[in-house]
């Protein structure tokens, strides 16, 4: 038996697909090992979304291109969104590297793979998704939480963004394969399902009837649609034996009613956006092309509040987009203050290839960004932290999703609101309350987690 080590970096699409790749591997007899030393093959699945995240992947590629000189046997290969846009750049570059296969091709993986054990290096992208998705298998990481890809690719065209060019147009799974595949999660004792696409809250749309292909640029929703993410929370909520359903991310432009009234009816919908907003100005907001305006992003928030009052609302957010003044920056700490959000993701601006931004001359420069991006995220940290603080002493309904490595006696699950709390237990086997719902009570609020214990009699 063969094992194969692999390091995902990015979002959960690309955790997901990690997943599936395990999935296909092992029918080609490897297994995974956390030890990269023992690896017959290694696998980066690579994340581009910034420079820093190739950075990322070119240091650690760097090891195992050491460890292959040691052992030349040694497979390398290179997934993902940065493969999917660098495949000549990487080939030339790193001719130590075996396999270069993109996003829109994970189910030619064994194949692939097989070639380069005969010695054939392989570099195989594909511009579009199959016309008929295909049915991966997988191995999750997880035991009470997993990922559901929904829809795949991102029909918009954010001017900063490298996603759409990378992981292609909005491409929808039916609601019959997605609920089958929830089922088989729910028999096997998962208990929350995040599901999953860069634009989620177009889910759907693609695949009902009344869909234009001439319209369906951003900012399209098609009249009456069949498939909408509102109709497929409802299906799955049906499901016996799953207790939380989750999505991710959404636009505000397909933040529907229909949306909204769906989740605060549903029990099993957990009261949690993240919609991000990207910049409280509208200026910086139309030369993102984000087709909103911070008034128009207030009312969906107000929407929200007003039929869900407990609801969480997390976004992201860039500082220092092409451009951006002073003033305008400002008006994101404001909108950021404002809005209260539970969580933000920040990062500063940063130049992605063959998008239109790159190519504007306004460019802030990196102290300018560094300094806003610190300011913001000292806001934002206050905020979290502020609102995480109320919860002191109260209990907090926390799914157990994992034991620490480290303290047996430790456990770590999520909030409604998706707030990590690690909480200490009692005398109590904590591999038994796995994929249990409990009361935790909140004993510290830092801005990005909890902590908490729980007293079990016996
Ligand atoms: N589809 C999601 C986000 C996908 S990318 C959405 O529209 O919100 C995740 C986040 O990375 C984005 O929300 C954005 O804040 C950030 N991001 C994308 N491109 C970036 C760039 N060029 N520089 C800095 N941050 C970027
Ligand atoms: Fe990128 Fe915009 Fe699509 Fe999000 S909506 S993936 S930011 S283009
Ligand atoms: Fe990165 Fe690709 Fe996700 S660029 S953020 S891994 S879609």
């Amino acid at each position: 038996m063969k094992q194969i080590y692999i390091e995902t970096f990015g979002c959960q699409m690309n955790k997901a697909d990690s997943e599936h790749m395990l999935g296909l591997l092992n029918e080609i007899d490897y297994k995974l090992t956390e030890n990269i030393d023992k690896a017959d093959l290694v696998i980066f699945n690579t994340c581009t979304i910034r420079e820093a995240a190739n950075h990322r992947f070119y240091s650690q590629l760097g090891i195992a291109g050491k460890k292959k000189k040691q052992n030349p046997d040694l497979l390398i290969g290179v997934a993902g969104c940065l493969a999917q846009d660098k495949r000549k750049w990487l080939q030339s570059n790193f001719p130590y590297v075996d396999i270069v296969f993109g996003t829109n091709n994970i189910h030619k993986l064994p194949e692939l793979i097989q070639k380069a054990e005969a010695g054939k290096k392989t570099c195989e992208i594909e511009e579009e998704l199959p016309f008929e998705l295909p049915e991966l298998p997988v191995i999750r990481q997880t035991k009470v939480t997993a990922w559901v890809n929904v829809i795949l690719g991102c029909n918009f065209n954010c001017t900063y963004c490298i996603v759409p060019s990378v992981r292609g147009r909005e491409k929808s799974r039916t609601p019959e394969v997605i609920l089958k595949e929830v089922q088989r999660l729910a028999s096997e004792g998962f208990k929350e399902v995040t599901l999953l696409g860069q634009n989620v809250t177009a889910y759907g749309y693609d695949i009902s009837s009344n869909y234009s292909k001439e319209k369906a640029n951003f900012g399209y929703i098609p009249e009456d649609p069949e498939y909408s993410l509102a109709k497929l929370l409802k299906y799955i909520h049906d499901i016996e034996g799953i207790e939380r359903i989750r999505f991710l991310t959404g636009h505000p432009f397909h933040v529907t009613d229909e949306l909204i009234d769906t989740i605060a009816e549903l029990p099993k919908a957990c009261e949690y956006f993240h919609i991000p907003m990207q910049s409280g100005d509208d200026t910086v907001l139309k030369r993102m092309a984000r087709i909103y305006s911070v008034d128009k992003y207030k009312k969906m928030v107000e929407k929200i509040r007003s039929k869900i009052p407990d609801a969480a609302i997390t976004s992201d957010f860039i500082a220092g987009f092409p451009g951006e003044t002073q003033e305008q920056f400002l008006n994101t700490v404001k909108a950021v203050q404002e809005i209260e959000f539970d969580a933000c993701n920040t990062a500063a601006y940063s130049p992605r290839p063959d998008t239109p931004s790159v190519m504007w001359e306004n460019q802030i420069s990196e102290e300018e960004k560094n300094e806003h991006l610190r300011y913001l995220n000292s806001v934002v940290n206050e905020i979290m932290e502020k609102k995480n603080k109320k919860l002191l002493n109260t209990l907090q309904e926390v799914l157990v999703e994992d034991v620490s490595q480290t303290n047996k006696n430790r456990l770590m699950g999520r909030t409604r609101k998706n707030t990590l709390v690690n909480y200490d237990v009692a005398g109590a086997n904590c591999n038994k309350l796995m994929g249990k719902i409990v009361n935790v009570k909140i004993t510290r609020a830092n801005p990005w987690s909890l902590n908490g214990e729980l007293t079990i009699a016996n």
